[in-house]
C-alpha cells in the first residue's frame, strides 16, 4: 500500500480525471477553497487594518513556506507574481556596460528567460546560450566550457521544462564561482518533485513559481538570493515595498530594505498569496524526498510500458538525470492529446518533444496503466 496514495482525497479533481499534468498546472488542494474564502473575509471584515494585520508582509511569510522545500532559510525566499518578474529582477542587479558583460544561458532554458537576457543587449550584455545538440539534453562540459572570466551571470534551468532533463547544478555553480561569475537557478519544474538545497549548492539566485509541482495556482512566482550577497545588490527592478521605510513615502533615489525585502516592488498579489499557501503546506508535509522516490518509480513504469507499446520515449532513462515528466513521441501528438482530454485523461503537448506526462504523489499505478492503455488505443485508430 503506497500512503501517499492518503492525500488523494485532499484533490478534488482526481475523483473524476485522470491527472497526469503537474509539471503544467498541479492538482487544486480542497483546502485553497477555504484560504480564498478567508482572504474574502479578512477583507470584508478587517478592511484596511489587513496590510498591518499580516498582508503587507506576506511575500516573505508566504516565502517562509517555499524555504524549507528549496533548502533556503527564513526570511530568504521572497513572493513574486511569476518567474518573469522574478529573472527580471536578478538581471537588474547588475551593470551590463563594463567588461564583465556576458550572460551564459543553457539551451534548455525556459523561452520568457531568454526574452529578458535578449532585452539586456540594449544595456550591452553579451547573451551566449550553449545549444543543446538535441533539444533534450546539454552536454555538462560545454555549459561549463562557456563559462570564462568575462561572465557576469550564469542561467541555467536546474529540470529542463521541454524534456525534464535534470542539470547538474553543483558542478555548473562551483565553475561560475571559480570564473568570478553568478548563478540563476531556475527550479520551477524541480522545486517541489526532486530535492534541492540552494544553500548546499551555493546557488547564489533561485526562481521558481507555485503552477506546477507545488499546487499553488498561478501568481506566486518565488525568488530566492544569497544573503551574504543582500548589502550588495540594489535592483533597477523595485519599487516602494522595496524601501526601507515604505510608509514615510520619499521621493528620490530609493534607500533600500537591509533584508529579502529589497527585492520586492509594489503592492504584492495578495489573493494569489492565500491560494498558494496550501499547496506548500502539503509540500511539506510529504516530504519532497518521498515525492522523488515515488516519483522515480512511476516515471520507470511509464518508460517500461511505453517501451512495451513501442512508443519513442524522449526523456532520459538515467534516474539521475531525469525529472518528474516523460515525453513520448507519438505519430500525431497533438490530436492524441486532444483526443486523451475528451477521455478525460491530462497531459500535454509540446512541439518538438512529444506528449508530456507526470504521475505527482497522489497519482496511482492504475491511473499511469490507464494512460497507456488510452494512448494505444487512440494511437491505434484508423485515421
Ligand atoms: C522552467 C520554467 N521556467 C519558467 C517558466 C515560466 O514561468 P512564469 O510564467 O512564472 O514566468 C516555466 C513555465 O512553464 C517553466 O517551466
Amino acid at each position: 500500500m503506497d500512503p501517499l496514495l492518503a492525500w488523494r482525497k485532499e484533490f478534488p479533481i482526481l475523483a473524476n480525471t485522470t491527472y497526469m499534468i503537474s509539471h503544467s498546472l498541479g492538482a487544486m488542494p480542497r483546502r485553497t477553497a477555504e484560504a480564498l474564502e478567508q482572504f474574502a473575509d479578512t477583507w470584508g471584515t478587517r478592511g484596511i487594518r489587513a496590510w498591518e494585520e499580516g498582508w503587507w508582509n506576506m511575500p516573505v511569510t508566504v516565502g517562509d513556506l517555499i524555504a524549507p522545500i528549496i533548502g533556503a532559510g527564513k526570511g530568504e525566499v521572497v513572493m513574486q507574481q511569476n518567474v518573469s518578474i522574478c529573472q527580471w529582477i536578478v538581471a537588474s542587479c547588475f551593470d551590463w556596460r563594463g567588461p564583465r558583460n556576458k550572460l551564459v544561458t543553457d539551451g534548455l532554458n525556459f523561452p520568457s528567460n531568454d526574452y529578458i537576457y535578449h532585452g539586456l543587449e540594449r544595456q550591452g550584455a553579451r547573451v551566449c546560450q550553449v545549444p543543446s545538440p538535441d533539444g533534450m539534453t546539454l552536454p555538462l562540459e560545454s555549459l561549463l566550457a562557456a563559462i570564462d572570466e568575462e561572465t557576469r551571470l550564469v542561467s541555467v534551468s536546474h529540470v529542463a521544462f521541454r524534456s525534464s532533463y535534470v542539470q547538474d547544478l553543483a558542478a555548473i555553480t562551483r565553475r561560475a564561482h571559480e570564473a568570478g561569475a553568478m548563478v540563476v537557478a531556475d527550479l520551477y519544474q524541480s522545486a517541489g518533485c526532486i530535492p534541492v538545497n540552494v544553500r548546499e549548492l551555493g546557488v547564489d539566485f533561485a526562481t521558481g513559481g507555485s503552477v506546477k509541482w507545488l499546487c499553488g495556482g498561478p501568481g506566486a512566482g518565488y525568488l530566492y538570493v544569497r544573503r551574504d550577497l543582500w548589502p550588495t545588490l540594489e535592483p533597477a527592478a523595485t519599487g516602494w515595498q522595496a524601501h526601507r521605510e515604505p510608509f514615510s513615502f520619499q521621493s528620490g533615489p530609493i534607500d533600500f530594505a537591509p533584508d529579502a525585502m529589497r527585492f520586492l516592488n509594489g503592492t504584492p498579489g495578495v489573493p494569489s498569496l492565500y491560494s498558494a499557501r496550501s499547496g506548500y503546506e502539503i509540500i511539506n508535509e510529504v516530504g519532497v524526498d518521498a515525492i522523488r522516490a515515488k516519483s522515480l518509480r512511476q516515471t520507470q513504469l511509464l518508460i517500461d510500458l511505453a517501451d512495451e507499446a513501442r512508443f519513442l520515449v524522449r526523456t532520459c532513462r538515467q534516474p539521475e538525470r531525469r525529472g518528474g515528466v516523460v515525453i513520448l513521441d507519438v505519430p500525431n501528438g497533438e490530436d492524441v492529446t486532444k483526443e486523451l482530454a475528451r477521455r478525460e485523461v491530462l497531459v500535454d503537448y509540446r512541439p518538438n518533444a512529444g506528449i508530456r506526462i507526470a504521475p505527482h504523489f497522489y497519482t496511482t499505478n492504475e491511473e499511469i496503466e490507464h494512460t497507456l492503455q488510452e494512448i494505444r488505443d487512440i494511437a491505434s485508430r484508423p485515421d
